[in-house]
């Protein structure tokens, strides 16, 4: 797979965009930021990242087999593959809906994939990439970090890392070409955190309890209050609340 480093940069997710608009890419490529000093999060969130600390990067691909209604496959891929990475060195890790990487209580990765559709296709997409490697302290005002070496208590070479993270994609990515979204689907779900266990969760300023049945096609959360009812989340639309 091409790599193309950058000592600096705002953010990779930004760069991969203004690359494609560019008609500078037309191949599946990584792009990865030593300091990475504005990065993007879900929504308004922002990603900090220590300088040569982390991975923070993002891998281009022209998604062919996959269809736009289809694009949360492509999210899936993404959280399965880190997932897949993050065991090679810990035990089980947990997906926080929708995609963020947890260790416990703890997040040690986001990621942000995002999309180009043409009609009923993906002419592209973009799988941002922030996992914490080496980083020891983080900014108050971001909750819950936590990295690789805090957990392990070993620098790790970044570079081996992200070669083990790219494998990792390729293998999800071949997966997904294999026709073999459905069986990702499952594998997401039961690597959901609070898949079916109820827990409290706020939405529209009120505090229920609900289990995590399942994802829509699009990407939204279902929940089952006690009542059996079933409602339907997108991000932002619904909080998690400590148990
Ligand atoms: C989140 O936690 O809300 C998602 C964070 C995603 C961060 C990664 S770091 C590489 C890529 N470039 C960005 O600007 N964001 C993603």
């Amino acid at each position: 797979m091409i790599k193309k480093i950058y000592k600096r940069l705002n953010s990779t997710n930004i760069k991969a965009r203004q690359l494609l608009d560019k008609g500078e890419i037309n191949d599946s490529v990584w792009i990865q930021a030593e300091d990475q000093y504005s990065g993007k999060g879900l929504g308004e969130n922002i990603w900090e990242s220590e300088q040569g600390k982390n991975i923070t990067g993002s891998l281009v691909i022209f998604p062919a087999s996959v269809s736009a209604e289809n694009q949360f496959d492509l999210s899936i891929v993404t959280s399965l593959a880190v997932c897949d990475l993050l065991e090679l060195f810990l035990g089980e890790v947990k997906i926080k809906w929708p995609n963020d990487i947890y260790v416990g209580t703890k997040k040690i990765a986001g990621l942000l994939v995002e999309h180009t559709l043409m009609g009923q296709e993906i002419k592209h997409s973009v799988l941002g990439i922030g996992l914490n490697i080496n980083q020891e302290t983080f900014q108050e005002s971001i909750p819950n970090p936590i990295s690789l070496k805090q957990l392990l208590g070993i620098e790790i070479d970044l570079e081996e890392v992200t070669d083990l993270l790219l494998n990792c994609l390729s293998l999800r990515l071949d997966q997904l070409e294999a026709g073999q979204a459905e069986l990702m689907r499952g594998d997401y779900l039961n690597k959901l955190f609070r898949y079916r266990e109820y827990a409290p969760y706020k939405a529209h300023n009120k505090w229920f309890r609900a289990r995590i049945v399942g994802i829509s096609k699009f990407g939204q959360l279902i929940l089952e209050t006690e009542k059996g009812e079933h409602l339907e989340f997108g991000f932002k639309e619904v909080e998690f609340i400590d148990d």
